[in-house]
């Protein structure tokens, strides 16, 4: 089975070694110039190093275990030191991680996953769909629901370790009592990906496999590089090179509106003051499909979600950890803008999304490309998939501490420089007009039923219960 490799640890290491620097000093003051003072016989022709000349031996030890203990210092203390590189390997390497695939028992699995029930009801032809990053959230949802309606569906997911795996183990479970195999492994492993290609032949690809989170991003930002650019490439790749090739519809962000003011937010707003790397990285996504749909005629479409929430949810978002320090009686901190700003975001209820990655699969065009070749021109689109009605989070917290009938102790701070933005709101009519997608659950019934399977779910003792 074909391992991934990192390069960032080899990275940080040869960063940490200090580059080579001239030898113009009597004492070498760093690695470099230490390297470039091969042996002492040497120095006689330099006269700034007659001190080495005349003590040549023991000088000579003394110096190097000066060295050898400014070295030890340099490399324990910088911030590439092999404690940092470490533990910053430890966090890339929860993304690498590719469990064992191939066999023909596997192979049956992946077929019999992905084999379309055909649906005699309304007579519509069903589609066979790759879903990435089925165990998180919104996948898992979409699989789901695109299951439920007899279509083929393969999941694939990482199962890193960003938040609680065991929560993403319980969506797979249910996943699989519904008939979705999920499996195992990294959208950066191509080798992985044809063999999926090879195996079905996928009309379409869910592309929701990323590294979320805004925040995160500045502990490990290449941790967004590798899933969410690199991985995006590795998934389009696949997708140009397959025979048929299918269409793509893949999870963008309201978040490429970044330091916009403008409100709501059209498809046509610029989308060039990214705020956070995440902003950035799905930024560089929209730009990637445009690369792929140009040269090679695939059908590709961006759908940018508005803060989506709901049960199953992503333990790191606000109205999941609110919700858990409200019971714990734990304090939470609630940002204000600029001036006392309330911070307020447009809140989409998981269940309107799941409609409009499904519109968008049912109406995408077809790729126009095969075996990565291009034959005519392709559908590109891009759309606000939100709720149209901005919510201060301080009315979320009113309806959360209603909800779990407990105040929740609050604290006012500063919104803290670090990729969040003060307001979100989608201007929601293009995806009306082209998908039919209408959202039509307010914050209050959305997190009515978020409470409800968060008390099921971690409730001690109880078998971990509900469907997706
Ligand atoms: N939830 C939101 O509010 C929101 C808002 C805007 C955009 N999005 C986007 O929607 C998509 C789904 O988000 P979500 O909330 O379900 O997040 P999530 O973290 O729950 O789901 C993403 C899944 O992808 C998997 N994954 C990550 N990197 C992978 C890799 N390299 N290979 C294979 N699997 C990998 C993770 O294990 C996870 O299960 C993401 O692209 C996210 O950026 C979400």
């Amino acid at each position: 089975m074909p391992q991934l490799k990192t390069t960032a640890i080899s990275s940080l290491h040869l960063h940490g070694g200090g580059g080579g620097g001239g030898c113009d000093g009597v004492l070498p003051s760093t690695p470099g110039k230490f390297k470039m003072d091969k042996t002492p016989f040497h120095h006689h022709y330099n006269h700034n190093n007659r001190l080495l000349l005349r003590y040549p031996l023991p000088k000579f030890v003394v110096l190097s275990l000066f060295l050898v203990v400014g070295l030890f210092l340099f490399f324990h203390f910088s911030p590439v030191s092999p404690s940092y590189s470490s533990s910053a390997a430890r966090i890339d390497r929860r993304s690498l991680r590719t469990a064992s695939w191939g066999g023909a028992a596997w192979e049956k699995r992946v077929r019999s996953s992905a084999r379309i029930r055909q649906s005699s009801r309304s007579g519509r032809r069903g589609i066979s769909v790759l879903v990435t990053g089925a165990a998180g959230f919104v996948g898992s949802h979409v699989a789901g629901a695109l299951k439920r309606r007899g279509d083929g569906v393969l999941g694939l997911d990482n199962f890193n370790d960003y938040y609680e795996p065991s929560l993403k183990r319980a969506r797979q479970l249910q996943l699989e009592n519904a008939g979705v195999f999920v499996v195992e492994g990294d959208i950066n492993d191509g080798a992985l990906l044809r063999k999926l290609f090879d195996v079905v032949p996928f009309t379409h690809v869910m592309h929701l496999a990323a590294q979320a989170g805004v925040r995160y991003a500045m502990r490990n930002p290449s941790s967004y590089v590798h899933s969410n650019v690199a991985g995006l490439v590795s998934v389009l790749e696949a997708a140009k090179s397959a025979a048929p090739q299918p269409a793509v519809v893949w999870a963008s962000s309201s978040s490429v509106y970044g330091l916009n003011s403008k409100v709501p937010f059209s498809e046509s707003d610029r989308t060039d003051r990214p705020a956070s790397l995440y902003a950035a990285t799905k930024k560089a996504g929209e730009e990637i499909a445009h690369v792929y749909n140009h040269i090679y005629g695939l059908s590709i479409t961006g759908l940018r979600f508005f803060t989506v929430y709901g049960p199953w949810g992503r333990p790191d978002m606000a109205y999941f950890f609110f919700t858990k320090d409200i019971l714990r009686g734990k304090s939470i901190s609630i940002f204000e803008g600029p001036d006392h700003a309330t911070v307020a975001r447009d809140f989409t209820f998981i269940d309107d999304i799941v409609d409009g990655c499904i519109a968008a699969l049912d109406t995408a065009g077809k790729s126009t490309g095969t075996g990565g070749k291009k034959r005519g021109p392709a559908q590109l689109r891009v759309f606000n998939l939100g709720n149209t009605s901005p919510v201060p989070v301080s009315e979320l917290v009113r309806i959360l501490e209603k909800l779990l009938k407990k105040k929740a102790v609050k604290k006012i701070v500063k919104m803290p420089r670090n990729g969040d933005v003060p307001f979100t709101h989608a201007n929601v009519s293009l995806a009306q007009r082209e998908l039919g997608y209408r959202p039509a659950t307010d914050l209050q019934t959305g997190l009515k039923r978020f409470v409800k399977w968060y008390l099921e779910y971690y409730s001690p003792g109880v078998k971990k219960i509900g469907s997706i």
